[in-house]
């Protein structure tokens, strides 16, 4: 099975604290760190690595397509060292591209299959820190308010009852929203993938950039449902939303959140520290304070009781090799701006 509940082992949590014993208060240098999670998990991490080894981190938070693009022109100028976090696919993409540097870490040895596998297909330019399944979430007293049908799955998120209650993010600029594309493509073939979210279009009251952004839009209500990653959805509900969460009846796709060094880091040695660091399980650890309820990566790291359980959601056999290539991800990006946001919404 992909997905197993695996349990923690405090020992191993130990060890890694070891290798980062505080570091004297002289200039260790400095991490310009690009995090693509949400902005009250990216800061406690950036914290905490600066506290574990005197280096200072610069850190900006972005999307995961945000950050591939700023990467990207970049190139001839590289700003950032690392990029921690947001989904695998444009991950992979910045790995083809050569975006992203070579670096097989001592930990890879302590992470779950899903993991390492990512970091062997992109010939170790990058690696997997978390998974989490997608799917979405609707506000239960809206629901009642306005006397709609609970929806269950994704072809209900195109039903005419749904006009302007339904959020997701723009694909262009969000991991979310692309795995949700890729995820689509996958589940029922690429027409009548690209003909359901043009029906859905017609429902999709606001395309935000960030992909976590409609859950909270269902937690207050502003809008009906989000799409996101459920996990996004559980952070809503444990602040008191009157949220309920839905993993599509059809079945759904997931993201393998990764980690990549940037090619030409002008502090390549700090950004390997962090690397070796971000795999440990206390570090992993950090994702519970922030109310982050991904499946972490090290095989000692624990799942919070509050993650949802990817061994009973239907999850597809994402095609992380075809759906982060360079050239799929591009169509498929190029496909839904003619297609999809383009389309008319009456
Ligand atoms: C949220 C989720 C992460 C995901 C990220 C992608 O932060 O909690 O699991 O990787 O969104 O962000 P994006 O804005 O690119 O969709």
């Amino acid at each position: 099975m992909l997905f197993r509940r695996s349990i923690g082992l405090a020992a191993l949590a130990t060890t890694a604290l070891a290798i980062f014993a505080p570091a004297p208060a002289s200039a260790q240098g400095e991490l310009t760190l690009y995090c693509s999670v949400q902005e009250e998990w990216c800061r406690p991490v950036a914290q905490a690595f600066e506290r574990a080894t005197g280096i200072k981190v610069a850190m900006t938070r972005k999307s995961s397509g945000e950050t591939y693009a700023q990467i990207k022109a970049e190139t001839a100028n590289p700003r950032g060292d690392i990029w921690w976090g947001g989904t695998g696919d444009p991950h992979l993409q910045a790995a083809e591209e050569n975006l992203t540097e070579t670096y097989k870490s001592p930990k890879l040895a302590e992470l779950l299959p899903w993991a390492a596998k990512q970091a062997e297909q992109s010939k170790f330019k990058t690696v997997g820190i978390y998974a989490g399944a997608l799917g979405f979430s609707f506000n239960k007293e809206q629901l009642a308010r306005k006397k709609l049908p609970e929806p269950k799955c994704w072809a209900d998120l195109a039903k005419p009852e749904y006009k302007d209650e339904v959020q997701v993010a723009d694909p262009n600029s969000s991991g979310t929203a692309y795995t949700k594309v890729a995820t689509l493509v996958q589940l029922f073939g690429e027409a009548k993938a690209f003909d359901l979210m043009k029906a859905m279009h017609k429902n999709i009251n606001q395309y935000t950039k960030s992909g976590a952004a409609p859950a909270r839009a269902a937690a207050t209500g502003e809008s009906l449902i989000g799409i996101t990653f459920l996990h996004d959805a559980v952070t809503q509900a444990v602040n008191g939303a009157p949220v309920q969460i839905v993993a599509p009846c059809e079945g759904t796709g997931y993201e393998i959140g990764s980690m990549s060094i940037i090619k030409g880091a002008r502090n390549l040695e700090n950004a390997k520290k962090f690397y070796d660091w971000a795999l440990t399980p206390e570090m992993q650890a950090i994702a519970l304070q922030a109310k982050s309820y991904q499946v972490p990566s090290n095989k000692a790291s624990q799942v919070p009781k509050e993650s949802p359980d990817l061994a009973q959601i239907k999850l597809i056999d994402y095609d992380f090799a075809k759906y982060g290539s360079s050239a799929e991800r591009t169509r498929l990006l190029q496909k839904w701006d003619a297609e999809v946001r383009n389309a008319p919404r009456r």
